[in-house]
C-alpha cells in the first residue's frame, strides 16, 4: 500500500472511534441524566454553539463597558434563575439559586474546584497558594493561616494599628467643602492596613512625607497587574489580548517590593515587636512563620493573601460612602445613632461595633447593593449534578447533571436581588429593610460560603465599622460632588465603582 492510502486509512479508522466515543458518551450522559432525574436548564441563544465565540465577545465587550454584572443581572431577569451557555466549547451553567450554591460551595465541595481556571491566570502575579490551589495543597494552605485568623480577638488587636491610619486619612480630607475623591484615600488605607498585618510594616501611603517612592510604584504595578488577571480568568485562551509587557513588568515590580517587605518582617521576631510597642500585635508573616520554615511557600501564601486583602476594605468604604452621599437622610440616620452611642475610638470593638444596629444595616445594605466580589466561578472536578434549575422554564426545580470540566457561575450581584428575599425594591439603597430581613441561608454572601469562605470577614467587617464610625463622628455632612448618580462597575477581581466616589464633607466643629 502507499503512503497515501496507509493516511487515508489511518484518518478513517480516527474518524471512527472518535464517533463511537462521542456516541457512546451522549448515551452514558443521556443514562445518567435519566436516572437521576436531571433535565437541562434553558440555553442563552447563540450563534455559535459549539465553541461559543460571540458568547466569549459580548462577554469581553460587557466588562469593557463596565456591565459585567449588570449584564449578567439581565441575563437572569429574562433567562430565570439558572440558564447555561457554551464558552470556549464547554458548558457553564449559570445560577443564583441558594441550593445550587449551598451544593457547590459546601455539601458536594470537593467535586468543585478553582485551580484548573485560576492557576494558570494567577500563578505568574502570586504565585501558588490558598486563591489558586485545590485539593491537598489548598487544605495546608488553609491550616497555614486557621491559627492565626481563628483567634477572635485578632480583629480588635489590630485596630490599634488601624487606628493611626484612619486618622492620618481624616487629616487628608479637605475641610474647606472643595470636591474630591475617597476612593483614592481608602485605596490607600486598605493598602496601609493590609501590609501592616501581613507583613509588619505599613507602607504608609497615608503618611504625611513618608510615602516611600517604592510604594507609589508597587500601587501602580499592582493595580495593573490585578486587572490584567481579572481579564486573564476572564479569557484564559486570549491572552495575547489580556497579558502585554506591562503585565509582566508589573509582576516584577510586585514581587521585588513584597519579597523586600517579607525579607524585613523575617528578620523581626514577634517577640521582639511586641518589647518595642509595649503591646501585643499580629502579624501574618511572623504567624506563618510559627507553622513552617518553608520560606517560598510563606511568600506565596502572603502574596496570595494579599490580593483579597489588600483592597477589598478600601473598595467597600467607597461603596458605603457612594450610597451615603446619595442619601443625607441615611447619613443623618447614622450620624445620631454614632453620637447618642458616645463611642471612643479605643472602645471600639468588634463586639461594640455590631451592637450598632444602624451601622451594620447600612454595610448589610451596601454588601447587598455592591457586593465588593460580584461573581464566583468553580469548576467541576469530576461527573456531578447540581440539586435544582433543570426545566426549560429557568426556574424548573430538576436537577442538572454536570461534567467534569464544565463550569458554574453564582453571580452573587443577582443573588443579592432576588425580589422573593429582599423585596420589590431591590434596586434601591434602604438600610432600613435590614430590620426585618433575615435572608435564609446562601442568599446573602458577601464574603462567600461553606468551605471557602473568607477568613478575614471578622476583620474586614470590624475595619470597616471603627472607620464608618470614625468618618461619621469627624464630619457633620457628606454631600455628592458626582453628577452621575448610578454606580458604574468597574471588574478587575473586585468590583469597584469607575467613578469613585466623589464628594464634598462638612467637618463636626463647623
Ligand atoms: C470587604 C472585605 C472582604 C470581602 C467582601 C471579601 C470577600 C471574599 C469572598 C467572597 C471570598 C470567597 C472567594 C471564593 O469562594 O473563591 C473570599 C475569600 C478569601 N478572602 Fe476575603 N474578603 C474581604 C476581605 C478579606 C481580608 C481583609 C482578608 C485577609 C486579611 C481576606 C482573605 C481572604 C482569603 C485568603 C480568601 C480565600 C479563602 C479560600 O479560598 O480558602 N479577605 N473573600
Amino acid at each position: 500500500m502507499s503512503p497515501g492510502t496507509n493516511v487515508v486509512i489511518a484518518l478513517a479508522i480516527s474518524s471512527i472511534v472518535i464517533v463511537v466515543i462521542s456516541f457512546r458518551n451522549k448515551l452514558v450522559y443521556r443514562q445518567r441524566r435519566e436516572l437521576h432525574g436531571c433535565e437541562v436548564p434553558p440555553s442563552l441563544p447563540q450563534l455559535d454553539p459549539v465553541f461559543g465565540l460571540d458568547l466569549i465577545l459580548s462577554r469581553f465587550t460587557s466588562l469593557k463597558a463596565d456591565r459585567r454584572n449588570v449584564s449578567l443581572l439581565e441575563q437572569f431577569r429574562r433567562h430565570g434563575n439558572t440558564f447555561q451557555s457554551i464558552t470556549f466549547g464547554r458548558t457553564t451553567f449559570f445560577t443564583i439559586e441558594p441550593r445550587n450554591l449551598q451544593s457547590v460551595l459546601s455539601t458536594d465541595f470537593l467535586s468543585w474546584g478553582v485551580e484548573p481556571m485560576r492557576l494558570f491566570a494567577f500563578e505568574p502575579f502570586i504565585g501558588k497558594g490558598i486563591m489558586c490551589s485545590d485539593g491537598a495543597f489548598w487544605e495546608h494552605s488553609r491550616a497555614l493561616i486557621k491559627p492565626t485568623f481563628a483567634r477572635t480577638q485578632i480583629a480588635d488587636l489590630h485596630l490599634d494599628d488601624f487606628g493611626v491610619h484612619v486618622e492620618r486619612l481624616i487629616d487628608l480630607i479637605p475641610k474647606d467643602g472643595s470636591t474630591f475623591d475617597l476612593q483614592p484615600l481608602f485605596a490607600r488605607l486598605a493598602l496601609d492596613s493590609s501590609t501592616e498585618f501581613l507583613f509588619g510594616e505599613s507602607v504608609q501611603t497615608l503618611a504625611p512625607d513618608l510615602t516611600p517612592s517604592s510604594a507609589e510604584s508597587f500601587l501602580e504595578a499592582y493595580d495593573y497587574g490585578q486587572s490584567c488577571v481579572g481579564r486573564r480568568i476572564q479569557l484564559p485562551k486570549f491572552n495575547f489580548l489580556t497579558t502585554d509587557s506591562r503585565f509582566w513588568k508589573s509582576c516584577q515590580t510586585a514581587h521585588e517590593f513584597v519579597d523586600q517587605q517579607i525579607q524585613k518582617a523575617l528578620l523581626v521576631t514577634s517577640k521582639q515587636k511586641q518589647d518595642v510597642d509595649g503591646r501585643s500585635r499580629y502579624i501574618l508573616a511572623q504567624e506563618l512563620l510559627r507553622q513552617t520554615h518553608n520560606l517560598l511557600d510563606i511568600r506565596h501564601q502572603l502574596l496570595n493573601i494579599f490580593l483579597p486583602a489588600h483592597e477589598a476594605i478600601g473598595v467597600a468604604m467607597t461603596n458605603i460612602f457612594f450610597n451615603l452621599a446619595r442619601h443625607p437622610r441615611i447619613y443623618t440616620k447614622l450620624r445620631n445613632e454614632i453620637l447618642v452611642a458616645d463611642l471612643k475610638a479605643r472602645t471600639l470593638t468588634f463586639e461594640r461595633l455590631k451592637s450598632l444596629k444602624y451601622l451594620q444595616f447600612v454595610i448589610n445594605e451596601t454588601f447587598r447593593l455592591n457586593p465588593t466580589i460580584g461573581t464566583n466561578t468553580r469548576m467541576a472536578l469530576k461527573d456531578t449534578i447540581l440539586p435544582t434549575g433543570g426545566g426549560p422554564s429557568g426556574h424548573g426545580t430538576s436537577p442538572i447533571l454536570v461534567r467534569k470540566g464544565d463550569s458554574v457561575v453564582f453571580g452573587f450581584y443577582g443573588l443579592h436581588r432576588m425580589p422573593n428575599v429582599f423585596g420589590d425594591d431591590v434596586d434601591v439603597f434602604r438600610p432600613e429593610r435590614w430590620e426585618k430581613l433575615r435572608p435564609a441561608h446562601w442568599s446573602y454572601l458577601p464574603f462567600g460560603g461553606g468551605f471557602r469562605v473568607c477568613p478575614g470577614q471578622q476583620l474586614a467587617l470590624t475595619e470597616i465599622g471603627y472607620c464608618l464610625v470614625r468618618m461619621v463622628q469627624a464630619f457633620e455632612r457628606v454631600e455628592n460632588r458626582d453628577p452621575t448618580m448610578e454606580f458604574v462597575e468597574h471588574y478587575k477581581i473586585t468590583t469597584e465603582s469607575k467613578n469613585g466616589a466623589k464628594v464634598a464633607m462638612v467637618p463636626s466643629h463647623l
